[in-house]
């Protein structure tokens, strides 16, 4: 049977699946810093579509909508079908990555609050930080809806930061996407390792920036593998 390919990004490849859902497949790719890094890690595209299907799961569970629907087969999603917002959501608890280049902010930083980011999915302009005046003006989304939004993430985040810390890790900051279906937001992409940072408490890196930082791809598979049957056992 052909399938239609939708769209294709770095990590993973859309399909139309019926009138209210699409595939999503998890390809073995890899990539850093806006794309310019890439390796095939074969098997990577299991782990993080089971990685974020687990996570999916444990979100439904606590009555936050997500566009997951089930497994077509070991990195394939069905997930509803939405209009997708180009806007990455992320959420920090410990300073690290981005934010401690542009602002005099130290790594290992607490933030308590939480922080939370909006940024561009525009590789060629490296993602670039939003407020709420630009995601109005470029017509992403509204005030109310970016507020909307940053309850979400806080929920997420209280889910997902208790989670991990009882499985003995830490979840530095994470993450999402959103897309519409008709008037509601949804959560959509991946909640992956890929998308999230985690440590434990000697700072041992089990997420991508093991890749960033240039570790060999048998490492960060090893890692990926640990982490899948850490949150699964
Ligand atoms: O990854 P980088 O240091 O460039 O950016 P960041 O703003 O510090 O990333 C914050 C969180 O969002 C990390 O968990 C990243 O893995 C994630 N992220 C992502 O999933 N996709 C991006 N394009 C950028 C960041």
């Amino acid at each position: 049977m052909e399938v239609n390919k939708i769209s294709e990004g770095k990590t993973k490849i859309v399909y139309d699946f019926d009138k209210d859902h699409v595939l999503l497949r998890f390809k073995d790719d890899i990539t850093a810093g806006d794309g310019q890094k890439k390796d095939i890690l074969e098997g990577k595209g299991v782990l993080n579509a089971q990685t974020s299907a687990f996570f999916f799961r444990l979100l439904e569970r606590y009555g936050i909508e997500t566009h997951y629907v089930g497994m077509k087969d070991e990195r394939t999603m069905i997930v509803k079908r939405l209009k997708m917002i180009p806007v990455e959501v992320v959420v920090r608890n410990i300073a690290t990555g981005s934010i401690v280049k542009r602002l005099p902010i130290k790594e290992g930083e607490v933030f308590e609050p939480p922080i939370v980011e909006f940024f561009l999915k525009d590789d060629l302009r490296h993602d670039p930080l939003l407020n709420y005046y630009h995601m109005e003006h470029l017509k992403l989304m509204s005030r109310k809806e970016a507020q909307y939004i940053e309850d979400i993430m806080i929920k997420v985040n209280d889910i997902l930061s208790s989670f991990i810390k009882n499985k003995g890790l830490i979840l530095y900051d994470f993450k999402l996407e959103f897309g519409r279906l008709d008037d509601k937001l949804v959560i959509g992409d991946e909640i992956s390792l890929d998308s999230m940072r985690i440590r434990n408490a000697n700072s041992r890196i089990f997420d991508k920036d093991l890749y960033r930082k240039g570790y060999d791809l048998k490492t960060v598979k090893a890692s990926y593998e640990e982490f899948l049957k850490i949150i699964t056992s």
